[in-house]
């Protein structure tokens, strides 16, 4: 069994759906969360919705190149749970009578960004909006007290922390033909992109943060944290010969 046939299983078995949440359109949030918690859960149920059109078609070049032959299958499972995401916090938003965005900024520049990028940025772009979703989704679990809320966060959470193992792999397959030098401004360039994307989704919704009890610093070290599997996978993708480049990616 390759490590792709072994995620296409996973991502099968975890095929959730969005009816246990049990929505009964009846709102849960007390004017209070709604008034703190619209603005960035429409922004993430927005983001979350992408057709990954384009990260397929690159996914495809990059299996035939380099003969990943199930690699396509495993991403559009990964698609399709990023949509359940999108959907599921769909449902919650129309329970709230909270309307649904079509376009945010936000989401177009993410966009923008991944659609001049090849496999490797976009997959970087994706993953730096997953590690942001690790602190976001754990403040939404902290600041509200709706059940049905907290417990879409949880889900959520449980599968990014799969999706950033899934991306690990992924990232660390481009990088493998690379020197050690190359593999160490790789990582620098993903915590620059990471701290960019904190600073400016905390700016963005850094009330719902304070409720939630998350200092700008907490937010990023979750976020970092979160990182460790693609730090892990980067510097195993080949055996380093640099001590002091060994010694910072440790
Ligand atoms: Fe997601
Ligand atoms: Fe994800």
């Amino acid at each position: 069994m390759t490590k792709y046939s072994s995620w296409i299983h996973y991502f099968r078995h975890n095929n959730w759906s969005t009816v246990q949440f049990e929505f009964r359109n009846v709102p849960t949030l007390s004017s209070e969360e709604r008034d703190l918690l619209s603005a960035s859960l429409q922004q993430f149920q927005l983001g979350e919705g992408s057709d990954g059109l384009g990260l397929l078609r690159r996914c495809r070049r990059f299996s035939g190149q380099n003969a990943h032959p199930d690699l396509p299958e495993a991403m559009l499972l990964f698609i399709r749970e990023e949509q359940r995401h999108s959907a599921v916090l769909g449902h919650f938003l129309d329970q709230e009578c909270i309307p649904r965005l079509r376009q945010h900024w936000v989401d177009q520049l993410f966009r923008k960004i991944r659609n001049l990028a090849g496999f490797e940025l976009m997959l970087t772009v994706l993953v730096t909006a997953e590690l942001i979703a690790i602190p976001y989704y754990t403040a939404i679990h902290n600041a509200t007290s709706s059940i049905p809320l907290k417990l879409i966060a949880q889900r959520i959470l449980r599968d990014e922390e799969q999706h950033l193992e899934f991306q690990a792999l992924n990232l660390a397959h481009c990088a493998q033909q690379r020197s050690d030098f190359a593999r160490f401004l790789t990582i620098l360039a993903q915590l620059g992109a990471l701290t960019c994307a904190a600073a400016l989704v905390y700016s963005m919704h850094s009330s719902l943060f304070r409720k939630a009890a998350l200092s700008p610093l907490r937010f990023w070290a979750l976020a970092y944290d979160a990182h460790r599997p693609i730090l892990h996978a980067l510097t195993a993708a080949r055996p380093s010969s640099n001590p002091a480049v060994e010694a910072y990616l440790r």
